[in-house]
């Protein structure tokens, strides 16, 4: 018996279809077909030969491809019966369930008694494909490996694009040819990790940001994931997904692995990249607010560290509301004895020499000065030198002489009574304490990965959030160590990365744009000479870079000068007149002629208006700057385009391209085709056009 599914979004079009009542395979996921395409003629299209030295049938590249059907590759589920036998499933269509942009698809193996379950959704707006499984036994079973519904890889591909990264160098993006073996990422460190952001990224040969085919993958988990893309020996190419194996520590019942997100490009990565975005933004992020202007942050971490002083902070608070800051977030050292990072992690409760009547005087002078106020917490994590590990050393994960990371250890979130005693401490600060916003840090990895880990956390931050649904979150992990669907299914808003340096920062921001909207993404001005690079950076480009994303400052605003002070302001008060419609933009990798530009085109929802940030990271090879090309534009419209930061051309920019002396309208064609000529400039700056479609 042939079965065949079709999924439609406007974009793309993915077929599932199965002979013999088996799982499916998708024979068909990429540009729209026609309504007419006979599925079940495709099917039989794309079957694929069979010459010497092969078995006599191709097993199928199945949503969960079943080792027992003598499939060549990575087997989608891998389960061992209670004593330790491998089960090798053998599923049969049992059900299928069809609505308005969802399938649901019921198997069964009689034999294992095991059921298998696949859901797809499609969303037209967003363009995106959320696919999940899970698996249901009548006996418990040990989960080794599941694998969200499998996808072919595409075969006219000579690469993929991983995420690596380290602290303060997130999002580096590692391009790995395809060749016959596993290209295979797993990350076993029990967070998202720096190192592993669970993203994929297939393009088609000669695919650009803005041109080109590209198939695009993100797993939305927090516990660590495992990827493999593989080249079968017969040449097709199969995508797996899911937690990293060996997660789940107990036998059960059901397993249900977490939503892997997919996507087709016919317009480069930025395809992939805007769908990813708005989905995020629109589908998955909910704002409390979400009417309400993101405001601007200040975040004192840079300032004092753990020296503490209500007169500094009040001090510093006052002058960063006069630079325009909108939340104050008091960082790490508030409680405990936390003079350092040594001590105190989980002893929840206002340092009483630091904070000799609270929090309320300092929280009552933010809000005084028109600013609301964030607060500090790393909820998961122990210090061995604190009460409560003094009292209850078994809520600690993992061996007791385990290695230390940052002096701390996890507390085990699968325990009920830690989860309990997390919420209650953090309920009574809310409560207590006119508090919009919790940052919320994850300093270490995990002595283990496990799957319970990251529920007991899901399930604690979802407390929170039903108790206090006003309260923003944040989500951290020394820096960027903890971004991905799953977490921002609960929080708001990523601290991209412990780099303030508005180089490396420039740099992150663009990479993480493949995934991440600006609305999330956190950035903020740093030091003059930052903290974590050392490197000495003008006022104007660390404004601009952060002005990008969701903006903040992170300095000690007592260091700035006049002219400082003021370039701050300004850029400040630019972000807060454009922030409604950028926030809302789509962020456009552009394709730069120079490789010393990184440059990115902010182009409103209603596609009238943009900006582009062209950031110069380095000394061109040439001499004189290479036009840059803009994209999605209307071809026949004309715009009126502005070099908005002209007065910043350096003395040795000393002829006179036309955005030097004013406003210019060109078609959509010509910013299209040609692109903006700008004037010389510096490394370490950023040259800012807005573009008004007229
Ligand atoms: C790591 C974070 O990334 C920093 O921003 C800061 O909050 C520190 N932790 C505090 O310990």
């Amino acid at each position: 018996m042939i079965h065949c599914w079709r999924l439609d979004d406007g974009r793309q079009t993915l077929v599932l279809a199965s002979r013999r009542d088996r799982l499916p395979e998708c024979v068909y996921w990429g540009a729209p077909l026609p309504a007419t395409e006979d599925l079940t003629t495709l099917l039989a299209a794309h079957a694929i030969d069979i010459t010497g030295g092969m078995l006599d049938e191709n097993a199928d590249l199945s949503i969960s491809p079943e080792a027992v059907r003598s499939f060549p590759g990575q087997p989608g589920l891998i389960l061992r019966d209670r004593a330790g036998t491998p089960l090798l499933p053998k599923f049969c269509l049992a059900g299928a369930t069809e609505t308005a942009g969802r399938l649901e698809l019921t198997y069964e193996d009689a034999g294992n008694g095991l059921v298998y379950l696949a859901e797809f959704v499609t969303d037209s707006d967003t363009r995106m494909i959320t696919l999940s499984a899970e698996i249901r036994s009548s006996a418990p079973v040990h989960l080794h490996w599941m694998a969200a519904p499998v996808l072919p890889g595409p075969q006219l591909s000579d690469e993929m694009i991983d995420v690596a990264g380290r602290w303060c160098g997130e999002f580096q993006l590692n391009r790995t040819p395809w060749s016959p073996g596993m290209r295979y990422r797993e990350n076993r460190t029990g967070r998202t990790g720096h190192e592993h952001f669970p993203g994929l990224l297939v393009p088609c040969r000669g695919a650009t940001n803005t041109q080109g085919e590209v198939y695009g993958f993100h797993y939305g988990w927090s516990g660590g994931h495992r990827m493999i893309a593989e080249e079968l020996p017969d040449g097709r190419r199969q995508i797996q997904f899911g937690h990293a194996v060996r997660m789940e520590t107990v036998p059960g019942t059901q397993f249900r692995t977490a939503p892997l997100y997919i996507t087709y490009s016919s317009d480069g990565l930025n395809g992939c990249a805007v769908a990813f975005q708005r989905h995020l933004r629109d589908r998955i992020v909910r704002l409390p607010q979400p009417e309400r202007p993101r405001p601007v942050h200040y975040n004192c971490w840079e300032a004092v560290y753990f020296d503490h002083q209500l007169p500094v902070l009040m001090d510093i608070a006052a002058r960063a509301a006069a630079l325009g800051a909108e939340r104050f977030v008091l960082d790490d050292g508030w409680f405990g004895q936390r003079d350092d990072d040594t001590r105190s992690l989980s002893d929840w409760q206002v340092d009483p020499r630091k904070y000799p009547d609270g929090l309320n005087p300092l929280i009552g002078h933010v809000h005084g000065l028109g600013m609301t106020f964030g607060l500090w917490f790393e909820p998961e994590m122990i210090n061995p030198d604190s009460d409560i590990h003094r009292a209850h050393p078994d809520w600690a994960l993992g061996a007791q002489d385990q290695t230390l990371g940052r002096q701390q250890k996890a507390l085990n979130m699968a325990l009920p009574e830690v989860r309990d005693f997390l919420f209650d401490r953090m309920a009574a600060i809310l409560t207590d304490h006119e508090i919009d916003y919790v940052k919320w840090d994850h300093n270490r990895v995990l002595p283990m990965p496990d799957a319970a880990q990251t529920r007991g956390s899901y399930a604690l931050i979802d407390r929170l959030r039903a108790a206090f649904p006003e309260v923003e979150i944040e989500s951290c992990a020394s820096g960027g160590g903890r971004i991905d669907f799953g977490i921002l299914a609960r929080t708001h808003r990523v601290w991209l990365s412990d780099s303030n340096d508005a180089l490396e920062r420039l740099r992150i921001q663009h990479d993480a744009a493949l995934f991440l909207p600006a609305s999330v993404t956190g950035s903020h001005v740093g030091p003059r000479r930052c903290h974590t690079s050392g490197r000495h950076l003008d006022i104007s480009f660390r404004a601009w870079v952060a002005a990008q994303r969701h903006m903040g400052f992170e300095m000690d605003p007592r260091e700035l000068d006049d002219r400082e002070a003021a370039v701050l302001t300004e850029v400040t008060r630019w972000w807060k007149a454009n922030r409604d419609w950028m926030l809302a933009a789509d962020i456009l990798r552009l394709d730069s002629a120079d490789p010393a530009v990184l440059a990115e085109q902010q182009l409103a929802r209603d596609q009238g208006r943009f900006v582009v940030f062209a950031g110069k990271g380095a000394t061109s090879a040439q001499i004189v700057p290479r036009p840059l090309r803009l994209t999605r534009l209307d071809p026949a419209a004309s715009y009126r385009v502005e070099l908005i930061n002209r007065q910043n051309a350096p003395g040795l920019s000393r002829g006179m391209p036309a955005l030097k002396s004013g406003p210019v309208t060109l078609s959509g064609t010509y910013l299209m085709h040609h692109g903006l000529t700008l004037p010389w400039s510096f490394p370490e700056t950023m040259w800012v056009v807005e573009g008004m479609r007229l």
